[in-house]
């Protein structure tokens, strides 16, 4: 199978590295991502590393050093989820692949584990339901029991259970529109389903021209709900969390006001511009800003304030595998800390019946809900109007939420 290496040198950048998949797979090149097999390999062993790491326990008397433990999931995942492989073939497979990046000395003890993987241990489970919640939804057992914690046993399994879709979805500009990229979709052969806002497609490398040139752009059904719940709105809006301006671009695009974007890193203001350059809007004026502390030119100034808080991210698993692999219980608890400074603060910046946009890429009611009752409940002059949760599903949908509160 052509592009091993490579899928190897991407996931040693994930585990020991700690480096986004996204990023370690396009540092590999078209090596990697213009080989299928070795692409959904990569994606695979992220994607059930924790049932892996259940079973290598299981397998080996001492935990293996990282770099030997990639190669054997990469077996692994190979033996268990690829059945255009023999067993034998993706033993033999793995056993080159070691020698090819430098670790020979593993060979024997890869091709005795895996073989005794294949012949009599793929299909090991835990007997433990919180443990097999835990593998077989692909998230460590402490958030297992934080979903279980904050929604209940019966919800967290259906929410953890839910399967996604690796299919992107797309939006036009609004210059270009959803007729013209229809009929380009159309016109290429590219299979795709519509949505209300896009496109579901399979990959974006198919439209990378569309895209560089702006007429089209990555964005989740639930990143565009989220704009759309600040619309319409007079005057301007500030966009506290913009980076990289998903959402600031889809604002400016729809209104004649300026969008205020601030982000708290220089490096992704930057992005912010780019990306507004790229897609053709004017109105955005980028910033950095640290959203925590409080601006008295900011108060009451605002009709629109859109609050996409940093958060887990665990919503977008579908299409980031590698969120739930190092986070720790005390990371969002820092998270939620964070999340509700913000919103105490940019909240001073609406005018009276103005709204509060707040949102996030989680799914976890502590990061959400539980945050604006927490809001509310401190101050008596904003009310909800509308608050919604959506859920991961095959149609590419995601864990997202939001809350619109307005100002008395
Ligand atoms: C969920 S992302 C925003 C995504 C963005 N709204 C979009 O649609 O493309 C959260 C952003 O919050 C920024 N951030 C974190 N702490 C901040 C702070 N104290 N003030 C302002 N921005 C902050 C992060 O750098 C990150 O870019």
């Amino acid at each position: 199978m052509r592009g091993l290496s490579e899928a190897y040198a991407a996931l040693t950048d994930v585990f020991v590295k700690k480096s986004f998949v996204g990023e370690a797979v396009k540092k590999q090149g078209a090596a990697l991502t213009a080989s299928k097999g070795s692409l959904r390999l990569t994606y695979g062993v992220i994607e059930h590393s924790f049932l892996f790491d259940y079973q290598i326990a299981r397998l080996v008397p001492k935990a293996p050093k990282t770099a030997v433990a990639v190669l054997l999931k990469m077996g692994m995942y190979a033996i268990k989820y690829m059945d255009e492989l023999p067993d034998f073939a993706a033993v033999d497979e793995i056993v080159k692949t070691a020698s090819a990046v430098g670790k020979g000395g593993v060979k024997g003890f890869l091709n005795a584990v895996l073989r005794k993987y294949a012949e009599k241990e793929k299909d090991l489970l835990p007997e433990s339901p919180i443990e097999r919640l835990s593998v077989m939804s692909n998230r460590p057992i402490w958030l297992v029991n934080r979903y279980r914690k904050e929604l209940g046993a019966e919800k967290a399994e259906k929410i953890l259970l839910a399967k996604g879709t690796t299919s992107t979805h797309v939006r036009p500009s609004f210059a270009f529109g959803k007729e013209n990229m229809r009929a380009t979709l159309e016109e290429r052969k590219i299979e795709f389903e519509e949505t209300p806002h896009g496109f579901l497609i399979g990959s974006v490398g198919t439209i990378s021209d569309l895209i560089e040139e702006g007429k089209v752009t990555a964005m989740s059904e639930g990143s565009i709900e989220i704009a759309e719940a600040a619309l319409p709105f007079e005057g301007n809006v500030l966009d506290c969390c913009a980076a990289p301006g998903g959402k600031a671009v889809y604002l400016a695009e729809r209104s004649k006001g300026k969008v205020y974007a601030t982000d708290l890193y220089p490096h992704r203001v930057e992005l912010i511009k780019r990306y507004a350059e790229r897609m053709g809007v004017k109105n955005v004026v980028a910033e950095v800003k640290d959203q925590t502390m409080f601006d008295p030119l900011f108060e009451n100034a605002f009709s629109r304030v859109l609050l996409d808080a940093p958060c887990s991210g665990l919503g977008t698993l579908p299409s980031n595998p590698d969120v739930v692999l190092f986070k720790t219980n005390a990371d969002v608890d820092a998270l939620v800390a964070l999340q509700r400074a913000l919103l105490r603060n940019v909240s001073r910046y609406v005018k009276k019946n103005g709204q509060v946009i707040y949102s996030t890429c989680s799914d976890l009611p502590s990061e959400c809900g539980e945050n604006v009752r927490a809001f509310l409940s401190e101050n008596g002059a904003f009310k909800l109007v509308k608050e919604k949760y959506t859920e991961i599903n095959e149609k590419g949908g995601e864990g997202f939420y939001f809350a619109v509160l307005e100002k008395q």
